[in-house]
């Protein structure tokens, strides 16, 4: 029996196995490039079930159809010695196999008993939250985080999923001082330095966020697609401060340009920050065709929603009628048929989110709002975080604003100017729409206002 460098026992005779473990735990909670080092833990014990059980979960987080049947022959090999395992060993084998099955709500029982019996586990921590992220529970994320931070305070990596539960549960001064504690234990933490960038974000805080994120970015080379989601972060900051430019800069050089462009997380990042351009008027040239080329395999995955609607808006956007249309309806199927657990956010969330953007994409604005309109509400249901989710409010405001619906856009865009009062186009937003309603007043000092924040 030997132990990882949490302390937690590992039933193997193999250092290799224990090494290469070892090494997986900080791919994983530093969101490195080189996860697939868990292989060669498999390769130096065949017969670990930790190794075989990190192995599957490695394949699950590709996030695309395959994934189940690549993870079963290792969930296999665990399952044959699973009698030898111990205790932690055998929770783990059940949370990762429920994730295979698409259980993830059950999956989730097993993380929180691991957190209880076993609270060194950060591995089972980070696969919890990346759970309760997906299904939209903030509180639950924050609940699992705090309920093994008092069995790891020296460890960086709490700080900084901390910071991220925080952030997600609103509570944005104690994220920053925890995101910021992170980083000064170890600069080393993607994580960390993101969910500081979520605080700064939320409350519009565009140049210190450019200055946090950048003065970091040396720390991202080595990471997968954390390097391309923190720039992301970055390419908003400069959307919102008005140098379009440099956001397109950073999608071409950062988002895009450095994506591993068949996976799930970098396509997403580079749709979402596309379609953000396009909302500030960029002209984006083929750059649609550019992600479109990798989606035609998407159509009938169904792996989370909020993947989906993303990939979704891409194939209409970039003129894949067909392949859209074929996506839209497998999405409505699978969404009257999902899980129990799931059906209500595919089948009264994405699926009419769906619509609305497919017909946002096509230009069919009336059709967009309706839909989008019914979805906005319980958005958070189908995953994702604050500041992404923030795009399809931002494609809603799009469709009020040609619809002239003004009085509904007032209302979202002077809520929004009150959290984020430093957005100019926020404030020219704004002003068009006072005028529209013949306030003329308020769209003298929402144009002055959107002038002086241009000018900084
Ligand atoms: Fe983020």
């Amino acid at each position: 029996m030997l132990r990882d460098t949490q302390g937690l026992e590992v039933t193997t005779n193999s250092p290799e196995a224990v090494g290469a473990i070892n090494q997986f735990a900080d791919q994983l909670l530093g969101y490195g490039n080189r996860p697939e080092i868990i292989l060669s833990a498999v390769e130096a014990d065949p017969t670990s079930v930790l190794a075989n059980t990190h192995a599957a979960a490695l394949h699950l987080f590709a996030e695309n159809g395959s994934a189940a049947s690549e993870a079963e022959p290792y969930l296999q090999a665990a399952r044959q010695q699973l009698a030898n395992a111990n205790q932690r060993e055998k929770l783990y084998f059940s949370a990762i196999e429920s994730w295979a099955q698409a259980e993830v709500d059950r999956a989730l029982v097993y993380h929180e008993q691991l957190a209880e019996q076993f609270p060194r586990d950060l591995v089972s921590v980070q696969i919890g939250q990346y759970h309760y992220f997906n299904l939209g529970q903030s509180q639950g994320l924050l609940q699992l985080i705090e309920k093994v931070l008092p069995a790891n305070r020296e460890n960086h990596y709490i700080h900084g999923m901390l910071a991220f539960g925080l952030e997600q549960c609103h509570r944005l001064d104690e994220a920053e001082v925890a995101g910021r504690r992170a980083t000064e234990m170890n600069r080393q933490d993607p994580w960390a330095h993101h969910a500081v960038a979520h605080v700064m974000e939320t409350q519009g805080r565009l140049d210190e966020g450019i200055a946090w994120m950048e003065s970091l970015a040396d720390t991202w080379e080595n990471c997968g697609t954390f390097y391309t989601h923190n720039w992301w972060h970055v390419a908003l900051y400069y959307l919102d401060r008005e140098d379009l430019q440099s956001a397109l800069r950073v999608y071409d050089r950062h988002v895009w340009g450095r994506a591993c462009k068949e996976y799930s997380q970098c396509q997403i990042d580079a749709i979402a920050l596309l379609l953000r351009l396009e909302l500030r008027g960029v002209e984006v040239g083929n750059r649609w065709q550019e992600i479109s080329a990798y989606l035609s395999n998407r159509l009938h995955e169904h792996v989370l929603p909020f993947l989906d609607l993303q990939y979704l808006y891409a194939l209409a956007r970039s003129g894949q009628d067909e392949q859209a249309t074929e996506m839209l309806k497998s999405l409505q199927t699978y969404a009257a048929q999902a899980k129990p657990y799931i059906r209500p956010a595919w089948a009264e969330v994405a699926a009419p989110m769906a619509r609305g953007l497919v017909a946002h994409a096509r230009g069919d604005w009336s059709t967009a709002s309706a839909e989008i309109q019914t979805a906005l509400p319980r958005l958070q249901e189908i995953g994702g975080s604050h500041a992404q989710r923030d795009l399809f409010e931002q494609v809603y405001l799009d469709t009020l604003l040609r619809l002239e619906h003004n009085a509904q856009a007032r209302v979202m865009l002077e809520k929004r100017a009150r959290t984020r009062n430093q957005i100019p186009a926020i404030q020219r937003a704004l002003a068009t729409t006072y005028q529209k309603s013949g306030l003329q007043d308020a769209a003298e000092q929402a144009a002055r206002r959107a002038e002086e924040l241009s000018r900084r």
